[in-house]
């Protein structure tokens, strides 16, 4: 059987730094009370000439390096955005053009902060069909363009970065190999708890994040535990054989809830959204580029991503290093 296995990874932040103690300079709010309901401490925001392309094309640039393999020999590339640089075309096709791959599949995925979750399951059936050999899958943010900057329920939440891995289909006999086994819901009744209230097709803006926080965080906690217990069923393991879950990083309290639901050791569990805060898409590759390079991560060890974002989408997926 064909199974897609991950050769490399690789992020970037933008260069600005811009803590919880300078945040509250700007609007109504205090570290203490950031980082007592969230975890952050501080967030990387992009500064002019920093784009949704630009971000994914340095953290591809790494993926390819730290995999040894040349942009001219990826046929495919998924980016996860809810922030591209355009309406159209696809960022996909900008971070392509940069790293000179013309000519491979190039598109992009909207499923917010899942959406490296869609990403890696579309790009894993692709390889998995035969359609491309060696995958960039990216997740790149500019979540900073759509804060409203005045709502301090959500402007102190989000950050901006990227995140790549790249991955390769190859025959193997076991079962267990490359990703393992993933699943992906949405449900689109759950619309104006997450959304953003702009767009090319009604008000022709780009519009600001609006959240229903304390809803979102119940569902996120009962949505994430069910899923991953799907795909750890699916998959035919144990919560104890996986060795580290990277999830998306929204809420250092939605990471600890879903891991008290699961059983899982909270000292498996990567957090990153001290640093990050949440980047959406960006933020399971980000987390993982940094557990990998960290030497955390290693080659056999079994991992389980998992994120849930606006639609509401969520998803998980197990894969084995
Ligand atoms: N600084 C200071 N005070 C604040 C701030 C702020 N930045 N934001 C809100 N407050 C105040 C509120 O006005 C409220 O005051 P009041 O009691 O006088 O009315 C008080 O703090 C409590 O507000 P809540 O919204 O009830 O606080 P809560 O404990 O629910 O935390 C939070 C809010 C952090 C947004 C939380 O609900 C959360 O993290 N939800 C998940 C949302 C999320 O992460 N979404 C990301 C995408 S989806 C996903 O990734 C799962």
């Amino acid at each position: 059987m064909i199974r897609s296995f991950v050769r490399g990874s690789g992020s970037a932040l933008p260069a600005n730094l811009v803590t919880n103690a300078q945040l509250a300079d700007q609007v109504d709010t205090s570290d203490e009370w950031i980082v007592e309901r969230t975890g952050i401490k501080q967030r990387y925001i992009a500064d002019e000439g920093e784009t949704t392309s630009t971000l994914a094309t340095q953290a591809a640039q790494k993926a390819l390096a730290d995999a040894g393999v040349d942009a001219k020999d990826i046929d495919l590339i998924v980016l996860a955005t809810a922030t591209p640089d355009n309406t159209f075309p696809a960022t996909a096709t900008k971070v392509q053009h940069a790293l000179g791959c013309n000519g491979c599949i190039a598109f992009d995925v909207a499923a917010v902060c899942s959406g490296f979750l869609y990403a890696l399951a579309t790009a894993d059936s692709m390889l998995r069909s035969g359609m491309a050999k060696r995958a960039l899958v990216i997740g790149a943010e500019t979540f900073s363009r759509i804060l409203d900057w005045e709502d301090r329920t959500t402007c102190v939440l989000f950050g901006d970065g990227a995140g790549a891995i790249l991955i390769e289909a190859e025959e193997t006999d076991d079962p267990a190999a490359g990703v393992i086994s993933t699943k992906l819901h949405a449900d689109g009744a759950q619309h104006d708890l997450l959304y953003v209230d702009g767009g090319p097709s009604t008000t022709q803006t780009v519009g600001h994040l609006r959240m229903k926080g304390r809803e979102v965080f119940r569902h996120a906690v009962v949505n994430l535990a069910e899923v991953l217990g799907e795909v750890v069923e699916n998959a035919g393991v144990s919560i104890e054989q996986i060795d580290w879950v990277v999830p998306h990083q929204a809420n250092k309290r939605i990471l600890d809830a879903t891991a008290r639901k699961l059983g899982i050791d909270p000292e498996k569990v990567i957090v990153t959204v001290d640093q990050h805060a949440n980047t959406s898409a960006a933020s399971v590759p980000l987390a993982f580029d940094v557990a990998r390079k960290d030497g955390r991560i290693k080659s056999g060890d079994m991992v389980m991503f998992e994120a849930m974002g606006g639609g509401f989408t969520w998803g998980a997926s197990l894969v084995q290093m």
